[in-house]
This record gives structure tokens, C-alpha cells and sequence, in this order.
């Protein structure tokens, strides 16, 4: 753990406590905010999601167990560990159920206590709860194209039931909040969604993750640890990225999805799983299966129920209101004031290729609403000309088959790409004898505003940057 670590924070009433662990974390280097209510805490809330909770459980008003579930309704996931003052079983079950980590008895052994934050830090790097992702998850599933309307559909079609569903698209279309709302619609809903990044999980900790082990099943071992299958039974448990567990890994995964039984590591008993499966990935698994990267016995049991979220390049017709929806909402939690989306802006955004999907777009409006400070927003997107169309020859332009005119469009295409090319000659010279302006037989200020109308930036053909004045 180092300094940059997101804090530990500790909730508990009893001021002695608190000051006795606070020394004893922050003498192993750990940065720690210690809370003596669960209000206290939720209060904190803006400050960003800490990187584990050490939480008692019999806190006055509020309690630890409540504070747990107001979380996990607020889509906050963060590594809990559970302290309480009379080890009672039926409450720790009910808390590990709901996702908790850890539950120690108190008096404990400051050892435990550290190895379970150290845990629960590892944990959350690679459930991929980093502090970007456990920002609550937009929760609203913006698009009208019939691409989205078909997948909507069959969202609210396979959620009431317990089918596996595969999601399969790029990065960034919306895999993750696809999963959540068929949790949420499901009649799971109250019981935990357990997501599992396959793509962090260490080889060597791949059964212990999954299954979960018993103390002394290995070196290391020295408490027994919840598995993902346990700790999501009656709730769903969502694969991601699931293309990327290794191959010799997968069958283990097979058995415990074909049977719904899986043992701890270092366990003989067997334990059923009552989970219901979501599995996302951006590979095309049967490309995967073609070419022997993942098992054809597992493709096959995870595409119980495929939806493929087409690449936004696909649905531009999404992006205008996607966009509103992102200035709407980003706005509000920047707290920046509400800026202009202009024509030229959406025919920009509707120009561009997207090849991050919706994350991107939300990133790009973000930057552009903090940059634009209440003023139309302006879009900071790399030029999608790639290599400028050459000019027709001369033997295309009495092509008879090109049309005796040109239309609105074609002129602006042609425009721009003759700018591109006036620009990519000069290195982005503007003003003087060899500059663009001078070329082009134009004003250098009428060029400038013409560049930025057309949102053309230097960034793909010359270091040097577009002249400020
Ligand atoms: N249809 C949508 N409407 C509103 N927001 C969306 C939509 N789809 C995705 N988003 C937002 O885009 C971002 C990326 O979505 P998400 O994390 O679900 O993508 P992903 O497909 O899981 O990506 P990756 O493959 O990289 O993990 C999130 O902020 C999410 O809220
Ligand atoms: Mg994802």
C-alpha cells in the first residue's frame, strides 16, 4: 500500500477505538479518516469512495449493517470490513451475503485487521472498483435508434428471468450498465450484484477469488475468505471481461456454471451456488473459440442469451441526445454552470468515430464543459480525415457519371478537405507570404474562423498548434 492509495476509513462510536486503530494504520503507512457515526461518514461522501471501510456494526442510530445496504443502494461499492462487539453469526452472515469482506470479533488481532484492509485493497484494484468506476454508474440507458430500441427490448425480455445473458460489444458501449439493469430489473434486485473484473484476477488466486478458501488451505491462508459465488448467492454474479480468463483456468469456471457447486480451496464439502449469471466481454467469443482462446464448452454455456450493444459509429443517430444527456447530468455533478450545445457542435460529435464509444463521448463533453464555463461548448476531437482525398483529375471531373452540381454537403466536404490540404502544405502556417491565408487568397482572421468552424486541429499533421490570435 502506498501513500496515493485512496484512504481507509473507520466508523465506529467508541472514541478509544478509533484512536487505537487510527495509530495502528497509519504506524503501517496507511492514510486513514475515522467517522463516529454512519451519517458522519455519508456525509463525506463527495470526498470520493475510500479504498476500504472498517465499519462497527452496533452503531448508534444508523448501523453498520444499514449503512451497508444504503450503500450498495447508492451503487457504492467499497471492501467492507465488519467489527463487532459480540460475534454474532446470523448478522455476519447477512453482512458477508450483502458483499462484506471481513467480520472480526473484538477484540481482535491488529495482524487480522491489517491483512483484511490489505485484502480488501487488492480487492477492490481488481474487482476494478477504482475511484473512476465506483462513481455510481449513470443508471439511465439513453437511445432511441432501433439498434437500441431492439436491445432495450430484449433487456426487459431475458432480466425477469434467471437466464445467463452474454454481453458482447466494444469498449465503452454500455456493457456494465446493461448488467445493472438487468439486476435491477430482475427479481434478484435486492440481493447483491457481485461483479468480478476476470481480467486482474493473479492465475494463482483465480480459485480462492471465485470459490473462496479456508484458513491454512495455503500459505497465506490464515482466515477463511468468501468467495464471488458466495458472496453473490440469490443475487447475480456479472463475469466481465470474461474473453480474458486464461484457458486453464476456464474449466474450473465450466464445472461451477454447469453444476452450480463449487468447493472453497482447501475444502472438501461442496457448496451450491444460487447465482444468476451475466457475462461481458469486447471480444467476439466465437471468433475467440475459433481460434482456440476460450473453450467451446463455456462459449456456449455463457451465450445462454446474447445482446450485442452496437459501436456508437453505428447508431449516430443516439449521439444528440446522448450528448444533451451527458450536459444535463455532467453539469449537475461538476457543478460547473450549464453550457450551450450548438448545431455545429452535435454535427461534430455526429462526425466523429467514436472508437470509445460512449465512455469517450461522455469524457470529450465533460473536458468540453469545464473548458466552456457556462459558454457554447466546443469539442476537442481529433480530425477523422485520415489522408485527404486527392483532388479529382481532370479526367474525372468530364466523368459523365459525376452529377453537374454539387450539393450542400459535398461542398463543405470538398471545402474542408481543400483546407486540410492548404494547411498540411504551409505546416499550419496561417499569416505571411507562404502561409494558408495568403494561398487560399483570404483574410488570415476569416481562415482562422473557418478552421475553427470546421473543427480542424493541428494535432494530427504537425506539432505546431493552431496560432492563438
Ligand atoms: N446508453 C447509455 N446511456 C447513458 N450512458 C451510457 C450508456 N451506455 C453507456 N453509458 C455510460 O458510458 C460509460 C461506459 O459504460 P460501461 O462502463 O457500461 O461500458 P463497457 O461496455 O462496460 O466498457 P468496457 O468494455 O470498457 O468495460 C459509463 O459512464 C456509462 O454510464
Ligand atoms: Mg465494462
Amino acid at each position: 500500500m502506498n501513500k496515493i492509495d485512496p484512504p481507509v476509513c473507520i466508523v465506529d462510536d467508541d472514541y478509544s477505538i478509533r484512536d487505537a486503530l487510527e495509530n495502528l494504520l497509519r504506524s503501517a503507512g496507511i492514510q486513514v479518516e475515522t467517522y463516529s457515526s454512519a451519517k458522519e461518514f455519508l456525509a463525506r461522501a463527495n470526498a470520493g469512495p475510500p479504498g476500504c471501510l472498517v465499519l462497527d456494526v452496533n452503531l448508534p442510530g444508523f448501523s453498520g449493517l444499514e449503512l451497508q445496504r444504503e450503500l450498495s443502494r447508492m451503487d457504492v461499492h467499497i471492501p467492507i470490513i465488519f467489527l463487532t462487539g459480540h460475534g454474532d453469526i446470523p448478522m455476519s452472515v447477512r453482512a458477508i451475503k450483502a458483499g462484506a469482506l471481513e467480520f472480526l470479533t473484538k477484540p481482535f488481532d491488529p495482524e487480522d485487521l491489517l491483512d483484511a484492509i490489505q485484502e480488501g485493497m487488492r480487492a477492490r484494484e481488481y474487482t476494478g472498483l477504482s475511484a473512476g468506476d465506483s462513481a455510481p454508474l449513470s443508471g439511465e440507458i439513453v437511445g432511441t435508434s432501433s439498434a437500441y430500441r431492439t436491445l432495450r427490448r430484449r433487456i426487459a425480455m431475458v432480466a425477469p428471468t434467471d437466464s445467463t445473458v452474454l454481453i458482447q460489444g466494444e469498449t465503452g458501449t454500455g456493457k456494465e450498465l446493461i448488467a445493472h439493469e438487468i439486476h435491477k430489473m430482475s427479481r434478484r434486485k435486492d440481493q447483491p450484484l457481485v461483479r468480478v473484473n476476470c481480467a486482474s484476477i493473479p492465475k494463482e488466486l483465480f480459485e480462492s477469488e471465485f470459490f473462496g478458501h479456508v484458513r491454512g488451505a495455503f500459505t497465506g491462508a490464515i482466515k477463511d475468505r468468501v468467495g464471488r459465488f458466495e458472496a453473490a448467492n440469490g443475487g447475480t454474479l456479472f463475469l466481465d471481461e470474461v474473453g480474458e480468463i486464461p484457458m486453464e483456468l476456464q474449466s474450473k469456471l465450466l464445472r461451477a456454471l454447469q453444476e452450480r457447486q463449487y468447493e472453497r480451496v482447501g475444502d472438501e464439502r461442496t457448496k451450491r451456488a444460487d447465482v444468476r449469471i451475466i457475462a461481458a466481454t469486447n471480444r467476439q467469443l466465437q471468433q475467440e473459440v475459433k481460434e482456440g482462446r476460450f473453450r467451446e464448452d463455456l462459449y456456449y454455456r455463457l451465450n445462454v442469451f446474447p445482446l450485442q450493444v452496437a459501436p456508437l459509429r453505428e447508431r449516430r443517430e443516439d449521439i444528440p441526445l446522448l450528448a444533451q444527456y451527458f450536459v444535463g447530468t455532467l453539469a449537475k455533478e461538476l457543478k460547473c454552470p450549464k453550457s450551450r450545445l450548438t448545431e455545429a457542435g452535435v454535427a461534430r460529435l455526429q462526425n466523429y468515430e467514436w472508437p470509445g464509444n460512449i465512455r469517450e463521448l461522455r469524457n470529450v463533453i465533460e473536458r468540453a464543459i469545464i473548458v466552456a464555463q457556462g459558454n457554447a461548448l466546443e469539442f476537442d476531437l481529433p480530425t477523422t480525415i485520415s489522408a485527404p482525398v486527392p483532388a479529382p483529375s481532370a479526367f474525372e471531373m468530364i466523368d459523365a457519371t459525376q452529377p453537374e452540381f454539387l450539393t450542400e454537403p459535398e461542398i463543405q466536404r470538398r471545402e474542408r478537405e481543400n483546407l486540410w490540404m492548404v494547411l498540411q502544405k504551409t505546416g499550419w502556417k496561417i499569416k505571411g507570404a507562404d502561409g494558408a491565408a495568403e494561398l487560399l487568397g483570404v483574410k488570415p482572421t476569416t481562415l482562422i474562423s473557418r478552421i475553427k468552424k470546421m473543427g480542424l486541429k493541428p494535432r494530427d499533421a504537425t506539432p505546431s498548434g493552431l496560432p492563438q490570435n
